[in-house]
């Protein structure tokens, strides 16, 4: 994934690219660059981080009132100079931006070899700029028409932002598969990969869909067609972000942050959605297609990492309070394996991006086959929101930080309030238990908040296992996902190797693993399997394993056999997981500032994997 930001008006662009660029730099951060047309059209890019690419900036003449600019994580090339963006043509008049994958690049680099264009860079972007550059000159086209053009031949995903120096008053930009926003100001127009970039400077934003291209003239007049060259209406939305949830809100990184305000964006999922006084539960985007999830043959999730594990949770609920069959699969692996879909089966897409290649690419076969497609996704407007039949935004704002941890929990939200909606109509739920539910999922954000408030606890827990080289995480039923989520939080951003694993499977394998220098989390709060948790402590413990066991309030023997414990505030037991994960994405993001990691940004990770 890469991020784009471009600018067209009376303002000197630089700034505003740069800036622009830092507040995408969790999309991709291994090299930045930025071109300025000013008469002449200068380009300036580099390896590294934005802030390497101000340091050489500062050498150059940076004036002029029209530019692009760039934050990328390599498809194609290695991360260097030659291969970052913008890419220019070969008679240096036009430059461009590219987030996606141009499939088909070589066969086209090829054609364009043999007519004599050269390329320096080993990117499919490269490609892309000298197609359009032998359109417009070749076939005598303007750059919205050569644009276009290329773009017809082109197999893959782009998100593109071009500028060519003989039209000064003019941005083309174009998408497909990956996002990209217009900005509309007073006679001036900013692209972005996302609206973080452009909120400080307008609310005004068209959001363009799959095969649109935009073209944007500095007299303030824009318009946009699809690639057959069809008007298309825009549809101009007020955007309702502030410019604060972008920043790190006071703390040291915005992984804190966005684990420290899980109590209001649990909240905030909630909204509108219970009301345990009269007990019922609500999800706008299920009611319209009540009927037919209610009478699937099955209900299939498709995700990637963490998302995948909310899923995993998702089918313990589902099956246990709807009585509907779930199978949770990885996008990556369902999309690639031709799967048995009827029409008859319900496929929902997770994502906190709503942008991620592969799981796209599931709900594509999704719907080749007939299937009901929903998605569960946090960013507003993104393609996973727009290509589902329906679905339900998670509502926990911006998540800046690679490690997800409040989509995540967010997610849990909807997809309980999935599980007791369809309960209920299916009666499945006695009506008790649906509004004891009810009642526990209200109570859930004053008790996360009360774990948080712990969180010196949870530091002193993670001063002991910071310099381990391994750890495992252990759980049964809906605390297996959890153990799954609390191993990849860890390894994501301290870079320990940690697998989650059911308790019961330690026998078969993982126990040759265990020594004292193995730390073994358990999350041990299932009441139903209590004494099978309290033996998979004892085999550790009798191999001298570190046990750290994250319990029920007032679990005095799992308390009385593991070396530290954290005790979770009580809950019914379906609720647990938006408990338990805490202590877990607590205790890796401290690992993490301990070993001196990039805990925003960790090493080969982007935020949204938009490549395959
Ligand atoms: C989780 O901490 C990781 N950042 C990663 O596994 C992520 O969950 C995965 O890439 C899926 O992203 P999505 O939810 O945006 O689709």
């Amino acid at each position: 994934m890469c991020g784009i930001v471009a600018y067209i008006g009376e303002k000197q662009a630089f700034p505003i690219l740069l800036e622009g660029l830092k507040r995408l730099e969790y999309r991709g951060y291994d090299s930045a660059g930025i071109s300025i047309l000013n008469g002449t059209l200068k380009t300036v890019k580099k390896k590294g981080k934005v802030s390497d690419l101000e340091a050489v900036s500062a050498t150059i003449d940076t004036t002029g009132t029209l530019g692009i600019g760039h934050t990328r994580w390599a498809t194609h090339g290695k991360p260097d100079d030659i291969n970052a963006h913008p890419h220019n043509s070969g008679d240096g008049t036009i430059s461009l931006v590219h987030n996606g994958i141009i499939e088909n690049y070589a066969t086209i680099k090829k054609a364009l070899e043999d007519r004599g264009h050269v390329f320096k860079s080993q990117t499919d972007t490269e490609v892309l700029v000298h197609l359009i550059e032998e359109f417009k000159n070749q076939d005598n086209l303007d750059l919205e028409q050569a644009v276009t053009k290329a773009l017809s031949r082109v197999v893959g995903a782009y998100a593109i932002v071009v500028v060519d120096k003989e039209n000064p008053n003019q941005i083309v930009a174009a998408r497909k598969s990956s996002p990209l926003v217009l900005g509309i100001g007073d006679k001036e127009f900013y692209v972005a990969s996302d609206a973080s970039p452009i909120i400080k400077y307008t609310k005004k934003v068209v959001y363009l869909n799959d095969e649109e291209i935009a073209i944007a003239n500095r007299d303030g007049s824009f318009v946009v067609k699809n690639i057959h060259n069809e008007i298309q209406e825009p549809v101009i939305q007020e955007l309702d972000l502030k410019i604060e949830q972008l920043e790190k809100g006071g703390y040291d990184h915005f992984m804190l942050k966005e684990i420290m305000e899980q109590p209001t964006t649990i909240a905030e999922s909630m909204r509108g959605r219970i009301n345990a006084e009269e007990g019922w539960v609500s999800l706008g985007g299920l009611e319209e297609h009540q009927q037919r999830i209610l009478n699937a043959h099955r209900i299939i999730f498709v995700a990637c990492g963490t998302s995948w594990h909310s899923a995993l949770i998702a089918e313990y609920l589902i099956e246990d309070l709807a009585r509907i069959p779930v199978e949770v699969e990885y996008a990556s692996e369902f999309r690639y394996r031709n799967p048995i879909l009827t029409e008859k089966d319900v496929v929902i897409a997770i994502s906190q991006s709503g942008e991620t290649a592969d799981t796209l690419a599931a709900l594509e076969i999704a719907k080749e086959k007939g299937a009901l497609t929903y998605g569960i996704v946090n960013v507003v407007g993104s393609s996973i929101a727009r290509v589902t039949d329906s679905g339900s935004y998670i509502h926990a704002g911006p998540e800046i930080g690679v490690a997800s941890t409040k989509a995540f929990t967010s997610q849990l939200v909807v997809l309980i309030l999935m599980a007791l909606k369809l309960g209920e109509k299916k009666g499945t739920i006695p009506s008790g238990m649906l509004r004891e539910l009810i009642y526990g999922l209200e109570s859930v954000p004053k008790k996360v908040a009360e774990i948080l408030e712990q969180k010196e606890k949870i530091k002193l827990i993670a001063q002991e296992i910071q310099n381990k080289p391994n750890a495992l995480y252990l759980g049964r039923g809906l605390n297996f996902p959890v153990a799954l989520e609390g191993a990849l939080k860890l390894k994501e951003i301290s870079y320990i190797h940690a697998e989650g694993y059911p308790a019961a499977e330690m026998k078969h394998g993982p126990i040759a693993l265990i020594d004292e220098d193995m730390p073994v989390f358990i999350v041990a709060t299932n009441v139903s399997a209590h004494e099978k948790i309290v033996s998979n402590i004892q085999e550790v413990k009798a191999r001298k394993g570190v046990v750290i066991a994250i319990v029920n309030e007032g679990d005095n023997i799992i308390s009385g056999l593991a070396d530290f414990t954290f005790e979770i505030p009580y809950i019914e037991e379906p609720l647990t997981p938006l408990l338990s994960v805490i202590p877990l994405q607590l205790i890796s993001y401290y690992i993490s500032v301990m070993r001196g990691c990039n805990v925003d940004q960790p090493r080969n990770l982007a935020k949204s994997v938009t490549v395959e």
